[in-house]
């Protein structure tokens, strides 16, 4: 996770210490990648946390699609949260939604450790943490048509244009979500960089798998429930305006697509 108290829009996110340079190999496959590990800041309680909690609240990366209500020993609404940072929002969203189940895609072990302290300390018994590259979770780990809901909060925006293809909102993940988001259920984005919510929008109106909720071309009000997250504070501290984009999932007589 690049630290929302040190990223500017001149910073190179890519800039990687040598020792960690081996690191996304294992998070994923994936030549172009959405995020850049920095491991530094792990403190003794995440690392702890880690260690002792993750077998119970983590599941593994695996190649074939999970069976939810295995997973959580019911059958509920699934929301997939993917980059959820430190975790807050996540832990807040699976305590107010309790009838809900919830899987988080973090690559930051910090903010790993940091929303397994928070599960537990919350006694919550429906989120589990996959540690892993989200756009491999969701082609590989996740049946199609098995979330009612796809959350992306402030992801990475990176700014400049020669990594704009390091943006995670591209026609790839729409179709990954597509694929994974069952008739009705919703993407929910947020960002506080007004281009890169011009860019979500220029990705997903054309898309006929999905409508705009707030209709053609329009950003849609905050809902009251969405949690307030770090970056967004971040944003809001240096006066960004924050956009949220909610856009359904259509059925596919609807759009022609299969
Ligand atoms: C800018 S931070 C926002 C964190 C949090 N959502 C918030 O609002 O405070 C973006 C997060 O997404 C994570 N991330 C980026 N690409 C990812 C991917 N493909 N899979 C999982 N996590 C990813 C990064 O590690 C980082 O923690």
């Amino acid at each position: 996770m690049i630290d929302p108290d040190r990223q500017d829009t001149t910073e190179d996110p890519t800039s990687t210490a040598p020792d960690e340079a081996e690191e996304p190999a294992r998070m994923t496959r994936r030549s172009i990648r959405s995020f850049v590990i920095r491991n530094g800041r792990l403190t003794g309680a995440q690392g702890e946390a880690l260690e002792r909690l993750l077998p119970t609240f983590g599941l593994p990366f695996v190649e074939t699609p999970i069976d939810p209500e295995a997973v959580f020993g019911r059958r509920a609404s699934l929301w997939l949260e993917i980059g959820f940072g430190n975790g807050d929002a996540l832990v807040a969203m699976a305590a107010a939604r309790p009838d809900v189940d919830f899987i988080g895609c973090e690559v930051h072990a910090p903010g790993v450790g940091h929303a397994l302290i928070g599960i537990e300390s919350q006694g919550l018994s429906n989120v589990r943490i996959i540690q892993h590259d989200a756009m491999e979770v969701l082609e590989r780990m996740l049946a199609p048509a098995s979330l009612t809901r796809v959350l992306l909060f402030f992801p990475d925006p990176w700014h400049k244009k020669r990594h704009h293809k390091r943006r995670i909102v591209q026609r790839e993940f729409l179709d990954t979500v597509a694929r994974a988001l069952a008739t009705g259920g919703v993407l929910h984005c947020a960002t506080d960089w007004a281009d890169y919510a011009t860019w979500m929008l220029e990705h997903l109106e054309p898309d006929r798998r999905f409508r705009n909720l707030a209709g053609p071309g329009r950003l849609s009000p905050r809902p009251a429930w969405r949690t307030s997250t770090r970056f967004e504070r971040r944003g809001e501290r240096l006066g960004h305006e924050v956009a949220d984009l909610l856009h359904e999932r259509l059925p596919d007589e609807r759009t022609g697509t299969t």
